[in-house]
């Protein structure tokens, strides 16, 4: 055998160049704001998630270079094995303060809070039952925790109800997953809805609150808030991904 276990690549990259689905990151030549420039162009940025403006902030970008002169660039390790600064612990106060829950759990993005949060509340023995167009963190979160996983018709309560009708007896926990604001159509879920339903069937709830958190709810608490579900039992995974990357070092910097 003297084939090249590597050619596969080349070839798939050749298929998808010639359907046009060949995508790579442009360069973007300015700090973060409402517009980009891009190969010499100022162009308007409608693909941004920092809906705040918070990346371009000059008090935040002042208080990540205090924070990273007091503190680092890293924690150096895993949380759990080398400990976490008072910091970490602030910022997960001010976090549940906001959304008005009993706590919260910082992670480094949205795509491993997902992971993270969803792995460590189903496993073998359960059933999640996801909305089609969940982001691809949620759908990759549910095949990691090795729960058997049902897609509903997005945002479609009669096929949810059907599913767990026929489903929900046959497993010990049930879990229902879904974005709040969709990432792809910016429609919402119908969250008092899918809340009831957990009542009916003993069901948790996570949502993902990535493009919420900081533009719906009267204290911008996201779209738990805007329903008015603060204080019902749910899961939220929190910040705006993008946001958070900016909270992370500086909200705790903030608050000192
Ligand atoms: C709904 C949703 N959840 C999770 C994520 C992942 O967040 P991150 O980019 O911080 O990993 C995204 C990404 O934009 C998202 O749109």
């Amino acid at each position: 055998m003297n084939s090249d276990p590597y050619a596969w690549i080349e070839k798939s990259l050749d298929t998808i160049r010639r359907a046009h689905w060949y995508r790579s990151p442009q360069k973007i030549d300015n700090c973060p704001g409402p517009t980009v420039q891009l190969a010499g162009r100022k162009l308007i940025n409608f693909a941004s998630n920092d809906y705040l403006g918070l990346a371009g902030d000059q008090r935040l970008i002042q208080a990540a270079i205090a924070a990273t002169q007091e503190f680092g660039t890293g924690a150096t390790g895993s949380r759990l094995i080398g400990g976490h600064r008072d910091l970490h612990r602030q910022l997960e106060k001010a976090i549940a303060k906001l959304k008005q829950t009993e706590d919260a759990l910082v992670f480094s993005s949205g795509y491993l809070a997902n992971l993270g949060a969803i792995a460590s509340l189903v496993g073998k023995r359960d059933l999640i039952l996801s909305d089609q167009y969940n982001h691809s963190s949620l759908k990759n979160g549910a095949v990691l925790s090795g729960a058997t996983v049902l897609d509903y018709s997005h945002c479609n309560l009669n096929n949810l109800t059907a599913k767990l009708e026929q489903n929900r007896t046959n497993y010990r926990k049930c879990l229902i997953v879904t974005d709040s604001v969709f990432s792809m159509d910016g429609d919402l879920c119908r969250l008092p809805q899918l809340l009831g339903l957990a009542r009916q069937f003993n069901c948790m709830v996570l949502v993902d609150e990535a493009h919420a958190t900081g533009v719906f709810g009267a204290s911008g608490a996201g779209c738990v808030e805007h329903f008015g579900c603060t204080g019902e039992a749910l899961i939220q995974v929190a910040l705006s991904a993008k946001l958070w990357e900016v909270w992370e070092v500086t909200l705790p910097a903030l608050l000192l």
